[in-house]
């Protein structure tokens, strides 16, 4: 008696854990994953169970969502051609494009500096929140980038270098490293959104820094500023726009078929390395900026603090707000 219980317990447990699934024509499996044709019990022809296979149709699969059965999915194969093909080369030629015209910028136009030299005075730029809130987002998108751009090109351009089996154990680790500074760089983004976004509202100063072309093109131009420019703030939502796309569509991958089927995913990932490329090219001329490009920018993220004359020359408008509010922020 007891056991007649404990079975149909069982079976109706059995069936709820299954779920919904739908019983295509194509395919069934039982619930220990074999797949066996539907013609045996629907009296579907074979050749009528593999056209259904071949379009796509969804069988079933004991336990697992419906989208699973799906045994062929021709769409796949269009998403591997665009990954492997356009998208691959596309993104290639624009970051060596870019990487070139940084380069070229820096022949032509040199490393901008103070043009009044150091002053010797600093005045604090970044307090530590800040400064935590831009290594969030940095670091972890820096190795973000470089383990992300490892999955697009890895295989062409490291594999035969390092051989298969150093590739394939760097590429694990770099798999795992991009899955959790998802995180990372997550929590940066709100970070720096609740510091920064008031400071990146459009202002009187930004349409006469946009006709001075930034003063990065003259010497001797300053158009003045507030605490950030109208180049900084195109980064800046860049970095959050896009930034929370391409966090989304990758949590979207994290967590397959949590958000969509097969296909949904497939859309996503696109998505997602393309928008990377895009920030991976920003990223590049803000990173030229902040080290090699301009004399006196690069300790506003270490240290804090600027130099008075760079303050003067970049963010003229801040540096009046500054000293009018709070004296003592100019040592
Ligand atoms: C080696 C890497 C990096 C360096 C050396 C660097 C350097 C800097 C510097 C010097 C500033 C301050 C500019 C100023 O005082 O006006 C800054 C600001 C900022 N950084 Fe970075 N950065 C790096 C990577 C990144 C990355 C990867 C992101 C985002 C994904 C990022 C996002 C920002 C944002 C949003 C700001 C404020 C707005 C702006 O100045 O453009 N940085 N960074």
């Amino acid at each position: 008696m007891s056991r007649t219980i404990l079975a149909i317990l069982l079976l109706v447990l059995g069936l709820g854990l299954a779920g919904p699934g739908k019983i295509g024509p194509a395919l069934a499996a039982g619930s220990d994953g074999d797949v066996t044709s539907a013609a045996q019990s629907d009296r579907i022809t074979e050749p009528d169970s593999w056209r259904a296979i071949r379009q796509g149709e969804a069988g079933y699969i004991g336990g697992q969502p419906a989208a699973r059965g799906v045994l062929i999915q021709s769409e796949g194969e269009i998403w591997r051609n665009v990954r492997n093909g356009k998208l691959a080369v596309w993104a290639g030629w624009l970051l060596a494009g870019v990487t070139l015209a940084i380069a070229a910028f820096y022949v032509i136009r040199g490393k901008i500096m103070m043009e009044g030299g150091p002053s010797g005075q600093t005045i604090l730029r970044f307090n530590k929140m800040e400064r935590v809130g831009h290594w969030l987002t940095a670091g972890s998108f820096l190795v973000l980038a470089l383990t992300g751009l490892n999955l697009l090109f890895g295989r062409w351009i490291i594999e035969p270098w390092l051989g298969k089996s150093l590739f394939s154990w760097i590429s694990w680790a770099g798999k795992w490293l991009h899955n959790i500074a998802g995180f990372v760089f997550i929590a940066g983004l709100v970070m720096i959104f609740f510091l920064w976004a008031r400071d990146n509202l459009w202002d009187r100063y930004d349409w006469g820094w946009i006709k001075g072309g930034g003063g990065l093109l003259k010497k001797g131009v300053h158009p003045p500023a507030a605490k950030f420019n109208f180049g900084q703030k195109t980064q800046f939502w860049m970095v959050i726009l896009v930034g929370a796309l391409v966090s989304s569509t990758g949590l979207n991958l994290l967590f397959p078929f949590t958000m969509g089927d097969i296909h949904a995913m497939q859309v996503m990932h696109l998505i997602h390395t393309a928008l990377a490329v895009v920030m991976v090219l920003f990223i590049l001329g803000h990173i030229y900026i902040g080290t090699i490009g301009m004399e006196g920018a690069s300790t506003a993220v270490t240290t804090g603090y600027v130099d008075r004359e760079w303050a003067r020359e970049h963010h003229a408008a801040w540096v009046e707000d500054v000293e009018k509010r709070e004296p003592k922020a100019a040592e």
